[in-house]
């Protein structure tokens, strides 16, 4: 919320105004990342392979505030995602092509898609 009468870009904001910053357009960015429309572990990757945190990478915090679940949700996001890799393999229906695009609220959602997943 605006803590006082601010101007932004040429934007007046009243005080008392609630905010909520969309951060797609950064995720998104084409001059920031090679392939934004495209699953891409290389975007965070070095030549030799290792993790680098990008200046972009801004997924739990936009400011001096962060999010307070980020220790557990990266947790849960490990836990969940090595658990459903190790016991299964994912593919697509033939013909079927998987999108970026996605639908845009309090958070940003894919559009409904069919996936298989077979037990390994
Ligand atoms: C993938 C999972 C998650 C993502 C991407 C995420 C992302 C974010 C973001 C971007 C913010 C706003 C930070 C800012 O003001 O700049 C936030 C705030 C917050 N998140 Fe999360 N979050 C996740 C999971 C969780 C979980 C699991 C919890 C709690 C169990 C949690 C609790 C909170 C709280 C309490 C705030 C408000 C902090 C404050 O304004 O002082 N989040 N989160």
């Amino acid at each position: 919320m605006a803590a006082k009468d601010t101007t932004l870009a040429n934007y007046f904001i009243p005080k008392g105004t609630t905010l909520m910053p969309i951060l797609t357009s950064v995720l998104f960015d084409k001059t920031e990342w090679e392939t934004p429309d495209t699953f891409n572990p290389g975007h965070f990757l070095d030549a030799e392979g290792k993790f680098v945190k990008r200046e972009y990478t801004f997924v739990y915090s936009s400011g001096k505030r962060v999010c307070l679940g980020e220790g557990l949700a990266k947790m849960e996001l490990f836990l969940f995602f090595v658990g459903l890799l190790q016991k299964f393999s994912f593919s697509v229906p033939d013909g079927v092509e998987l999108s970026t695009e996605g639908v845009t609220g309090i958070t940003r959602v894919p559009h409904p898609f069919k996936v298989y997943a077979k037990a390994r």
